[in-house]
């Protein structure tokens, strides 16, 4: 999705903006821009397409200004043209904006604004924010905070702004509702990004914005306030993150190096939670008292955490025989989720931003019911809603194929399950200790799978001509297939569907023809044979058999076949995604696509 940066120092802005939007990339967008203070004015440039385009037109430009604003823009109000990029500007550059989220009120707002004179060149909301500001801007007797707090309190969506006023030329003014921003400290100047790792490079000293918060940014000193103009005093954040994680590290693409990055980083969520082979929550705030009381679970997510939230309503409800529902943020919020009495709340994100899971988790807390997250960026939206949250510690994710957040939101949530069953009664001593061991295994068994890449990089070869792929598989297998399938629709391009193995039949099937690739997942013993007819059903059809199984289930009807380690099947799931992952990455490198910035997509879904 979007991003933003800025800059307020004593250098030129135009190669720290360009740099900082350049670590942005991997969000997802489809223009970008610029806005680098000149004496007179601004200079805006801007340019559809990839950021090497406006790189192209800013190179032979005496860009010297040492402040400035810049953003790469995913489009949703108008199309991706330059137009509609960001900047905007009111009118003579008197404000100018670049801007995250969707302003729901825009088109109402534009229509008065058109009754004082103001005119408008894009389809975008962002323009409406720069000429509202302006109308305030003259209300207010030229005080830009009075300006953008009545803007604030005029306008609903969300937000994250950088403004720079034409006649404020030490100054640049944020501001933030629902969409992340944060200012970056240094002697001497100072930074604005809506994500770390756009700024990571200059600074790790940074100030969270807060909802309905402002700030006054020069290049000595940076001042916030309330949304009545109030100042206020925020505490400095250290990062923890290093520059290497937002590196490829030697790597072709992100999303392979990510993909390597699994052991470490189950290992490290595991190690968080566990010591001494017993399970500890303390971190996150939740109790064992608190959970022998929890009688369901509601799960929701987008994405992959959604299919996250399906492979853990089976170790919910096997380990702590409890009942689990799991929804799509997107739906959970528009329904009437009916979250009985001691019932809690799971939301799951990599990101912490996604809109539809922050707009699902205020539905759930509007029923009062307690929340617990299960998140990776720290301090994000979703971490700093819910009641409890348990971090994942898988490190910056830069694929928008998401990975490693994925692998560790599945061991954390199996950790959660073990403790539920601990706090319930629902398992002895002796099966909770085996439990935890299965899991503390997993990240060895992925080591051994990853050794073994050249052989799916050999399989991928062969199937990189397919046009559809159909990937089936019963109970956890189903939740995996889930994801292998949208893990290879989302890089690769290819049409993938993913089926309860014994559902196929009910009308999918008819799609079947010859060479047809029907994947398998199997790594439930007790499942196997169920599944293996319903793979030869499609082969008696034409299909092509690829067999995704453990090494206890034999096959001899599988065309191909990729083994992976033994594993406790509530957990096989962890292991079975890896061979699925570089298969989804193969095929999009053999067909020559942007693998870490697959078309269309972004990674942190900010709007509905
Ligand atoms: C986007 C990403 C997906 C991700 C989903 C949910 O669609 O492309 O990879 O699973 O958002 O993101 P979250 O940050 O909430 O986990």
């Amino acid at each position: 999705m979007c991003g933003i940066v800025g800059y307020i120092g004593n250098k030129p802005a135009k190669d720290i903006l360009l740099n900082g939007l350049s670590k942005l990339e991997y969000r997802g967008y489809d223009s970008a821009g610029v806005a680098i203070r000149n004496e007179n004015g601004f200079d805006i440039i801007k340019s559809k397409g990839k950021l090497e385009n406006l790189k192209n037109k800013l190179k032979d430009k005496n860009l010297f200004g040492t402040c400035g604003i810049g953003h790469t823009r995913w489009a949703t109000h108008g199309e991706p043209t330059e137009f509609n990029a960001h900047p905007h500007n009111s009118y003579n550059e008197n404000v100018v904006v670049v801007h995250n989220g969707i302003i729901e009120n825009y088109l109402e707002i534009k229509e008065k604004l058109v009754t004082y004179g103001y005119t408008f060149y894009s389809q975008t909301d962002t323009e409406v924010i720069a000429k509202l500001i302006d109308f305030y801007l003259n209300e207010t007797n030229q005080n830009p905070i009075q300006a953008i707090s009545k803007f604030m309190l005029r306008v609903t969506g969300s937000y994250a702004l950088a403004i720079m006023f034409k006649n404020l030329k030490d100054e640049i003014y944020v501001a933030r509702k629902d969409s992340p921003l944060i200012i970056g400290i240094c002697n001497n100047e100072n930074f604005i990004a809506s994500d770390v790792p756009a700024i990571l490079r200059y600074t790790k000293d940074v100030y969270y914005l807060d909802n309905y918060q402002m700030a006054k940014i020069s290049t000595n000193s940076t001042i916030f306030y309330n949304i009545d103009g109030m100042e206020v005093k925020k505490k400095l954040t250290h990062i923890q993150m290093d520059l290497s994680s937002a590196e490829k590290n030697g790597f072709e693409h992100f999303m392979l190096k990510e993909i390597h990055e699994q052991p470490e980083a189950i290992e490290k969520t595991i190690k968080s939670l566990v010591k001494n082979e017993d399970i500890f929550l303390d971190r996150t705030g939740i109790t064992n008292d608190f959970l022998s009381k929890i009688e369901n679970i509601f799960i929701i997510g987008c994405g992959s955490a959604y299919h996250v939230g399906i492979t853990l309503k089976y170790v919910f409800e096997k380990l702590a025989n409890i009942n689990v529902q799991v929804d799509f943020a997107s739906e959970f919020r528009y329904r009437n989720p009916v979250l009985l009495k001691n019932t809690l709340l799971i939301v799951i994100s990599q990101s912490g931003e996604t809109a539809d899971s922050l707009a699902g988790l205020k539905e759930a807390k509007k029923q009062k019911v307690p929340t617990l997250g299960i998140v990776n960026v720290v301090g994000s939206s979703i971490a700093r809603e819910v009641d409890y949250v348990l971090y994942t510690l898988a490190g910056p994710e830069i694929s928008v194929a998401t990975t490693k957040a994925y692998s560790a939101q599945l061991v954390a949530g199996y950790l959660l399950a073990i403790k539920l069953a601990e706090c319930k009664n629902k398992i002895n001593q002796i099966t909770r200790k085996e439990l935890i061991k299965d899991v503390i295994e997993i990240p060895d068994k992925i080591s051994v799978i990853l050794k073994r890449q050249n052989e799916i990089q050999m399989l991928s070869s062969k199937f990189v001509n397919v046009k559809n792929i159909f990937l089936i598989g019963r109970n956890i297998d189903y939740a995996v297939v889930l994801e292998g399938s949208l893990k290879m629709k989302e890089v690769s391009y290819i049409h993938t569907e993913a089926y309860p193995a014994g559902e196929l039949k009910h009308g999918t099937i008819s799609l079947i023809e010859n060479n047809s690739l029907v994947i398998g997942s199997i790594s439930n013993i007790n499942l196997a044979e169920k599944t293996f007819s319903n793979m030869l059903e499609t082969k008696s059809r034409g299909a092509i058999l690829l067999g995704f199984l453990t090494k206890d289930i034999r096959s001899t009807i599988c065309d191909y076949v990729f083994e992976v380690p033994q594993i406790n099947p509530l957990f096989a799931n962890s292991l079975v995604i890896v061979p699925m992952q570089i298969m989804s990455y193969y095929l999009s490198v053999l067909k020559g696509n942007d693998v870490d910035k697959p078309r269309n997509l972004a990674k942190s879904v900010t709007v509905e």
